[in-house]
């Protein structure tokens, strides 16, 4: 718990800094900015139900029904409604807003979340999105009730899903050279033929570790504002490849459960024991030598040398960025 209260600290006094220093300029930027979010062009979804049905994740476990399995274990299936993310967007939507920054809910704003943590929402209708908002209040204020668990069951149906990943996030790492993602079509590591289920890319991109620091490192929202919820990427770059590691995110985290060399969607990480195991290592370096005779007091016999030791724990980090993060 206290990992999350730190979180969102993190993104509240970060959105503070923003707006006190450039309140104007941020007010100025973010009307341009909700006429056109960093959205691919496509049709808007005016409820829930829409926006699933335009990218539902059981569709695509119709034909990869491993990869689906492994997917709805991972903590991308519950980016919305797991009890630490439901809280601090709570409070960002319910206290940060209205009342530190009294800043309406807007679709612009509700994306500066959700872009990570929903990517779906950039296909929402500005009403959806402000709905939406107003379902994570309802969730979590009365999460005791019927309508607070009516809530978040509708919530749950949203995360970061096939699409998210396999389309939205695909190639916007590069977006001025490649640029929007190509509506209903799907990219992938090889752009293997679907036999006519969907329209396959192939690109680089998804396989590498840019891809994932879009949401796991600072994100500047097309107003300009900063938020800063996680900071594993910063440590990737400057403590992990710096230092000459050469491992990608894939390859650490996609490697647990894959069968016939497919990389695996359980996405381990913190929550995961085998995953903790593997960051930690533990070095004891031992160091023996004797005193010389009469320096140690009250020993037994202070003619003879005195056997001693010294013993060093190093715990090292084996992960690819800083443990535990935010
Ligand atoms: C750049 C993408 C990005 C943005 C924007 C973003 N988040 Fe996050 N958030 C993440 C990622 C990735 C994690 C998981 C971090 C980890 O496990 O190391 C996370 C984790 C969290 C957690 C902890 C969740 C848990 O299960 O403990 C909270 C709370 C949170 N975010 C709140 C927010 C709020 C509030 C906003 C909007 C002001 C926001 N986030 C915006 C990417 C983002
Ligand atoms: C968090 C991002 C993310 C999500 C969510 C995600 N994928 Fe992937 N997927 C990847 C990445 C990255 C690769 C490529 C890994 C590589 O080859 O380095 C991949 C590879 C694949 C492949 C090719 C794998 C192979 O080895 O044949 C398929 C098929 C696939 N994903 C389907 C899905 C489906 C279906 C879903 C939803 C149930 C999904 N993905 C959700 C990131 C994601
Ligand atoms: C009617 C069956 C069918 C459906 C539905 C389907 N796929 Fe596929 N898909 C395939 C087949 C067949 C392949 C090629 C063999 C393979 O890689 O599994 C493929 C390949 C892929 C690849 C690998 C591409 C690459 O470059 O290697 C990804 C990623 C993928 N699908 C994602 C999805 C996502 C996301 C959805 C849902 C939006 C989805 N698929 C829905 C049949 C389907
Ligand atoms: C669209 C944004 C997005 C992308 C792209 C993305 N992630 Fe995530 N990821 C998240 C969010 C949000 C969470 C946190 C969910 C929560 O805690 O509620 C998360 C959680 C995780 C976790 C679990 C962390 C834990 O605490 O157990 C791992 C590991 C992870 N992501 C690795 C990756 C890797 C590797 C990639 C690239 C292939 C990637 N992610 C791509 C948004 C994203
Ligand atoms: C050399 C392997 C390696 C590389 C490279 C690597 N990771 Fe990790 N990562 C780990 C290990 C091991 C852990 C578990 C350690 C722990 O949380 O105690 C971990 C933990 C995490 C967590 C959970 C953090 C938490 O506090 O719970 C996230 C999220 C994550 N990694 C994402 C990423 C992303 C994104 C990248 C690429 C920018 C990446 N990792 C690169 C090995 C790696």
């Amino acid at each position: 718990m206290k990992a999350v209260t730190m979180l969102f600290r993190t993104c509240l006094i970060l959105g503070c800094i923003m707006l006190f220093t450039q309140p104007l300029a941020a007010a100025e930027k973010s009307k341009k900015a909700d006429k056109n979010p960093h959205t691919i062009a496509t049709k808007e979804a005016k409820t829930i139900d829409e926006l699933v049905e335009m990218l539902d994740e059981k569709k695509c476990g119709s034909c990869h029904p491993e990869i689906y399995k492994e997917w709805e274990k991972s903590w991308h299936a519950k980016s919305v409604t797991s009890p630490g993310a439901l809280k601090g967007i709570h409070n960002f939507f319910a206290i940060g807003l209205p009342k530190e920054w009294k800043k309406p809910i807007t679709k612009a704003e509700v994306l500066k979340c959700y872009d990570c943590h929903a990517p779906v929402i950039n296909y929402a209708s500005e009403e959806l999105a402000v709905e939406i908002a107003e379902m994570v209040i309802t969730a979590h204020k009365e999460k005791d009730k019927p309508s607070g668990e009516k809530a978040k069951k509708e919530l749950s149906k949203l995360n970061v899903g096939c699409v998210s990943c396999h389309n939205l996030k695909a190639i916007s790492v590069a977006r001025g050279l490649r640029g929007d993602p190509k509506k209903g079509a799907i990219y992938g590591p090889t752009g293997a033929n679907s036999g006519g289920a969907h329209e396959t890319i192939e690109t680089v991109d998804i396989t590498r570790s840019v891809m994932c620091m879009q949401c796991h490192g600072k994100y500047t929202a097309p107003d300009g504002e900063t938020i800063q919820c996680n900071t594993l990427s910063g440590s990737f770059q400057n403590a992990y490849q710096n230092n000459g590691g050469t491992e990608t995110c894939q390859d650490c985290h996609m490697e647990k459960g894959g069968k016939n060399g497919k990389k695996s969607h359980l996405f381990p990480g913190g929550h995961d024991l085998d995953m903790v195991k593997k960051g930690l290592g533990l070095k004891v370096n031992f160091a023996q030598y004797r005193h010389l005779p009469g320096k140690i007091k009250g020993v037994k016999n202070d003619k003879a040398w005195i056997p001693s030791a010294i013993v060093t724990a190093f715990v090292e980090n084996k992960a690819g960025h800083r443990i535990p993060d935010g």
